[in-house]
């Protein structure tokens, strides 16, 4: 693999290449605007991972930000994938599969990250390293040792991170975020969120490489960092303690048959989580056509027996604050959905979303202590990936790069490192059998 093994060379260092400071290898960026500094001027964007997400991402520039973001390289481990990606896109962006030669020939302002999770940190350090911005998609890391050098060469750099923790920017979200700030119900003192997977999406996890803790330090880390962003937020603390249970109960070893992906498989007719990656022309482009070149089976076992992530969790955090979030996900559920109660002084709020067949709910709820219960409906919904939120978080980063945040939705690599450290002190406490961590112990923050 070439990415990330590069020259130590910045990105200032690139422009300014033949000076005695350059040939020293010496880091000159404190002279090198940030992303979110230069309001007004077109951006350059560089993508490293054109997987599912990174397509999204591409896809929106392309239709909405052209005319503030130039889309200027695509970056992939995967030759075949970056290439497949780009017809997909229809640009002409060039496409490249070594990390340090896009930015040295395309001098991008920023770099976003949509590589597999694990692999997040490569990007990040090299891409602040080289003189660019990171915008990383969430998690920031997998673990521990990832968190602290992120940190650490955050701490050095004049580049920013930015850490796209969408899931604040749905419109019951920030409604939320609105009431706690102005204490419409006193003091929070706990939350309890709840997280429903349904068997196509829960089972989406297992069929590729998340269901190793490897790739992306369990869901705890990968899918619950959204969670655990938002009540980070939300509660306006800093987590202290976690104590974790976390078991596989439905896939990896428990299944009662097996086969290699479900392409290939005899037993698609018994098999509920069964996946048609033909039926799909553009997984197939992407995914199915370019196994070749690194063996990532999109489409692989969800019973596959080296799984070891877990399909059900639930997880205790003590807030510095006081607040106590409990926290419980399940993989395999009939429908899609959260159950998120904020339990305060002097009243509750609940935030139900279900949807699955016939069953749906989505009720955003108020109840005073004494007074009445009500349904709160002045909220703003826009069209976009995950309900809108993902545009929202666009042009706050694309277009409104230096506008005011009264709700503080912007999340920064402190923030990124608190989501992903709670995931990774929930999997440790599960691997210590139970035991509470310290995200002291983990990492400064
Ligand atoms: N915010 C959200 O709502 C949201 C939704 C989906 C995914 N994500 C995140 O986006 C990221 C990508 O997820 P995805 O579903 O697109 O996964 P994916 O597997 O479809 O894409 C990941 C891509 O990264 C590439 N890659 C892996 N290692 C690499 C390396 N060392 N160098 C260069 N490229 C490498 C793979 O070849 C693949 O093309 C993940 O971090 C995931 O957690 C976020």
């Amino acid at each position: 693999m070439q990415t990330g093994n590069g020259s130590a060379m910045t990105r200032r260092a690139f422009l300014t290449k033949g000076s005695s400071a350059a040939l020293a290898g010496t880091v000159l960026m404190s002279n090198i605007s940030t992303f979110a500094a230069d309001a007004g001027k077109r951006r350059r964007v560089a993508m490293v991972g054109t997987g599912g997400r990174g397509m999204f991402w591409c896809g929106e520039i392309l239709k909405n930000y052209s005319d503030v973001v130039d889309l200027v390289g695509l970056c992939d481990n995967n030759g075949k994938r970056v290439a497949a990606a780009r017809n997909l896109l229809g640009t002409t962006s060039p496409t490249f599969t070594d990390f340090d030669l896009m930015v040295k020939e395309t001098k991008p302002d920023a770099i976003l990250v949509t590589t597999m999770d694990s692999v997040h940190v490569r990007h990040i350090l090299r891409g602040l390293e080289l003189g660019c911005d990171v915008i990383s998609e969430k998690p920031l890391c997998t673990d521990e040792r990832q968190c602290k050098e992120i940190l650490k060469a955050a701490k050095k750099s004049a580049n920013k991170i930015i850490v796209t923790h969408n899931a604040r920017h749905y419109p019951e979200a920030k409604k939320i975020k609105q009431m706690l700030m102005d204490k419409a119900l006193g003091d929070l003192i706990s939350v309890d969120y709840h997280e429903y997977l349904n068997t196509s999406h829960g089972s989406s996890y297992f069929h590729r490489w998340h269901r190793l803790k490897k790739n992306s330090g369990t869901l705890l880390v990968t899918k619950a960092c959204h969670h655990f962003d938002q009540v980070n937020w939300w509660v306006n603390s800093k987590p202290i303690e976690v104590v974790a249970r976390g078991e596989l109960r439905v896939y990896g070893r428990n299944g009662k048959f097996r086969g290699t992906n479900c392409r290939n498989c005899p037993h698609t007719k018994e098999c509920c989580y069964f996946m048609d990656i033909t039926k799909n022309q553009r997984l197939t482009k992407l995914y199915a056509d370019c196994e070749s070149e690194d063996g990532y089976i999109y489409d692989s076992c969800v019973f596959s027996m080296d799984t070891d992530i877990y399909d059900t969790m639930s997880v205790i955090v003590k807030y510095e604050n006081g607040v106590t979030f409990t926290y419980t996900a399940n993989a395999f559920l009939p429908y899609e959905g959260q159950a998120i109660y904020f339990n305060s002084s002097k009243g509750r709020i609940d935030w139900n979303t279900y949807s699955g067949g016939d069953y749906k709910n989505k009720e955003l709820r108020l109840t005073p202590n004494s007074g009445k219960s009500e349904v709160i409906t002045d909220l703003q919904y826009r069209s976009g990936g995950h309900g809108g939120a993902d545009s929202s978080l666009q042009d706050m980063i694309f277009r409104e790069p230096d506008a005011a945040d009264p709700l503080g939705l912007r999340a920064d690599v402190r923030q990124g490192a608190m989501a992903a450290l709670i995931g990774i002190a929930a999997y440790r406490s599960i691997e210590r059998g139970s035991e509470v961590v310290k995200i002291a112990d983990l990492a400064k923050i």
